[in-house]
């Protein structure tokens, strides 16, 4: 099937005439004549090596003022000695890009001039929002955020910036994007994510692997992506991060593969596998999805990462195998090429073991090397393992800034808006509170400079936060500021009552402290009582009240709803993000996201919006607060004339919709057109709706325009009760917003 797949794509660049083409097929011949040759080489511990990966910690030395110095002593232990191939991570915070230019160079020098073949280190980062582990690098909004923007050029360019910044500090390897969908709101990983819908995730992180991997990975401006975490990490029943998931194959196949195959489509040069199990069997242990699945369907050619000490969680966590011996054999045999160990040598002596003593094939060792070294050579590595000195000045440019700036804004979402309250008029007097008002870290959460992105002294002091950039716009003696409460207790909720008794309206910024990955598990989606008491009491004093929800996961709000003039979805808006929310509020920016994922209402019984029909309890809908796919403007868009070019479709036909959307106010926005699809009636019992297609659309006052989506037979698919894709005949309703039309699939011969 692989094969299969190399010569499909063949044929198709064939047809396009290219010569770009033929020169990637001879490039490609000589990777892997190079591979093999190199492969040829190498004894069994220097195979082992290469599938082995460690962390950086181990071989830092202390450094002044977060300058790291590595200890050669232990770098050549490792990569001498152990042969490791690839290290990761940052030991503990951000460095300046200077400093791991350094820290790089120092690491290949010994790869490449003191190992016996000279094969280079792969290294490998999270830059999961922007290069947040190198200072003063453009950090954007987190990837739910993005999926908000509903604007997949800006995901293109946050993409390219962000591997050009993290290239700049000379690592070529990025542990993103997120695929997993946030059909469970209470994982602490939901702002990894681009929400909860499978063709958004799909369409925005196929741009994002597409921007940062060009056409040519070697190119020193581009870095090789790592989709994660291979697959239904995202949905653990507890909702707390690396716990079990339940998930049947149809629903896997409907909707949690699918951001999967458009990365391998995309060309994704690695995979990181999901932490945890799905219907009880760990998939860092299972043949079925790292290789039938993965390989073998997908065509995935790559290498596979695990996650973080994965394969030694099999036999302390998991509890499939009894001891390291045997989950090292199982993963490795499953299909994991490189184990992120991440702390010792203890993966690579047990497997060199387990190869000496015929436990491990040599074949399947082979198999995970050539892997690894193709995306080595594809990197460009063994001609230019060190970094681009002029790289430097590349990163956290102004032109960069821009783009952050305008994806922050981008990203807002309007979620009520009643009078209007919002924008509000530059000439008020505002009272700014809440624990959220008055940090850069808030704005960003984990993966920002440290893991945890909690160290705010690390954070670019010469940024807004939402607080400043409030005082900025409409000058400080304007504002009045009272935190009210922190995340956890009250601080004075009396005082910030006290002082909104002199303004004409109360911002209340609120949400969740910052966190990431396990320790932002909760045991509870509603919004800390110390936060819903603050906005209680100050709606109390009549003064209308702005809400600013900066948070990673949609916290349950429904108590202060009515509390509230005015809410604005922030999520986790970036280091641009208090220039960007100060912006919406006084009307410089015009809000223009949409959710992408369903806000609930109630801290349980969460649906999706392709929830199926049954779902649907009561008269009183689903217990959603927001819709998916919600948003307000301060335009006013009407959409008319909805069109499908066809009436009846016929196996393998396209067809065209139309709509035209009109902008009815006076003010220039931009609007995200959806349109849904829904089978009415199938085997298989249908989803109510399920988004096509979108595209962002901007429309000047007053003005009218005309968007076409073409859309194929494959839209019309489900999975069936066999597990297989089908379309079947019947009645297909194509909706964009209030608008509707039919679509008729007739019998037809299968
Ligand atoms: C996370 C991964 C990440 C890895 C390396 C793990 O804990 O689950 O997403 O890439 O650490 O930092």
């Amino acid at each position: 099937m692989r094969t299969l797949t190399l010569l499909l794509a063949g044929i198709s660049l064939s047809v396009l005439g290219c010569s770009s083409a033929q020169k990637g097929a001879k490039q490609d011949a000589d990777v892997d004549a190079r591979v093999r040759r190199l492969l040829a080489e190498m004894t069994v511990e220097e195979k082992v090596g290469q599938m082995t990966q460690i962390t950086l910690d181990p071989f830092a030395k202390s450094g002044k003022d977060g300058h790291l110095i590595l200890d050669e002593e232990k770098l050549r232990e490792g990569i001498v000695e152990r042969n490791i191939g690839s290290i990761l991570n940052c030991a503990g915070q951000a460095r300046t890009a200077a400093n791991w230019q350094e820290i790089i160079t120092q690491i290949q020098d010994i790869a490449t001039k003191e190992t016996r073949l000279g094969i280079p280190i792969i290294y490998g980062i999270d830059s999961i929002h922007g290069a947040n582990y190198v200072l003063g690098a453009t950090i954007f909004p987190q990837n739910i955020a993005m999926a908000a923007t509903g604007n997949v050029e800006l995901m293109e360019k946050h993409g390219a910036i962000t591997a050009l910044e993290t290239r700049a500090a000379g690592i070529p390897w990025n542990f993103n994007p997120v695929l997993g969908l946030a059909r469970q709101p209470m994982w602490p990983r939901v702002f990894e994510t681009f929400g909860e819908d499978p063709y958004i995730a799909s369409v925005l992180g196929a741009a994002y692997i597409r921007a940062q991997q060009g056409d040519d990975i070697s190119k020193v401006t581009k870095v090789a992506t790592c989709m994660k975490h291979y697959l239904a990490y995202s949905v653990p029943r507890s909702g707390k991060d690396r716990t079990p998931a339940y998930v049947p194959e149809r629903e896997l196949r409907q909707y949690f593969l699918k951001p999967f195959a458009a990365a391998v489509e995309a060309g994704t040069a690695t995979c990181m596998v999901n932490s945890s199990e799905i219907n009880g069997v760990p998939v860092h242990s299972s043949t079925f999805y790292l290789k039938d699945l993965l390989r073998d369907e997908l065509g995935f050619e790559g290498f596979v990462v695990s996650d973080w000490a994965d394969i030694e969680n099999l036999y302390t966590r998991e509890m499939v195998a009894k001891d390291r011996r045997e989950a090292v054999k199982m993963a490795v045999m499953a299909g994991i090429d490189m184990s992120m160990v991440p702390y010792d040598y203890s993966f690579y002596d047990t497997l060199a073991e387990l190869v000496k003593a015929g436990e491990v094939p040599i074949k399947r060792i082979d198999e995970a090397v050539t892997d690894i070294l193709r995306v080595k050579f594809q990197l460009g590595l063994f001609e230019r393992p060190y970094p681009v000195k002029s790289m430097l000045g590349d990163v956290g440019t102004d032109a960069n800034r821009q783009v952050n700036l305008q994806a922050a804004q981008e990203a807002m979402t309007l979620l009520k808006n009643d009078g209007p309250t919002l924008p509000l008029a530059k000439d008020l007097k505002v009272l700014v509170t809440g624990p959220s008002a008055n940090k850069l870290s808030l704005m960003n959460s984990g993966w920002t400079l440290t893991w945890q992105g909690d160290k705010e002294e690390l954070y670019p002091q010469d940024r807004h936060t939402i607080l400043e950039a409030i005082r900025a716009k409409i000058g400080a003696e304007n504002v009045v500021y009272a935190e009210g409460v922190a995340f956890d207790h009250e601080l004075d909720i009396a005082a910030a009552v006290a002082a909104a008794q002199n303004v004409d309206a109360i911002v209340a910024c609120i949400g969740e402290p910052t966190y990431c990955e396990t320790p932002g598990n909760i045991d509870d989606l509603t919004l800390t009582e110390p936060q819903l008491n603050l906005v209680e009491a100050l709606a109390r004093t009549g003064k209308p009240v702005v809400l600013v929800l900066v948070e990673g996961r949609p916290r349950v709000i429904r108590t202060i709803v009515d509390n509230a003039q005015a809410i604005l979805m922030a999520y986790l808006p970036g280091i641009e993000g208090g220039q960007a929310v100060a912006d919406v509020l006084f009307g410089d920016a015009n809000p223009s996201g949409k959710l992408p994922i369903t806000y609930p209402k109630f801290s349980g019984g969460f649906t999706t919006y392709d929830h199926k029909t049954s779902e649907v309890q009561s008269t009183k809908g689903l217990n959603e607060q927001w819709p998916f796919g919600h948003g307000l403007s301060y335009s006013t868009f009407v959409y008319h004339d909805l069109s499908c070019d066809q009436s009846e479709l016929q196996p393998g036909e396209t067809f065209a919709v139309t709509v035209q959307v009109e902008n009815q106010s006076d003010v220039a926005g931009q609007e995200i057109v959806q349109l849904y699809l829904s089978d009415l009636v199938a085997t298989v019992t249908p989803p109510v709706k399920q988004l096509k297609r979108f595209k962002k659309v901007k429309i000047e006052p007053r003005q009218k325009q005309t968007v076409r989506f073409e859309l194929g037979w494959n839209d019309l698919e489900f999975i069936g009760r066999d597990n297989q894709p089908v379309v079947e005949p019947g009645e297909f309703k194509i909706s964009i917003g209030e608008l509707s039309v039919m679509l008729t699939v007739p019998e037809f011969k299968r």
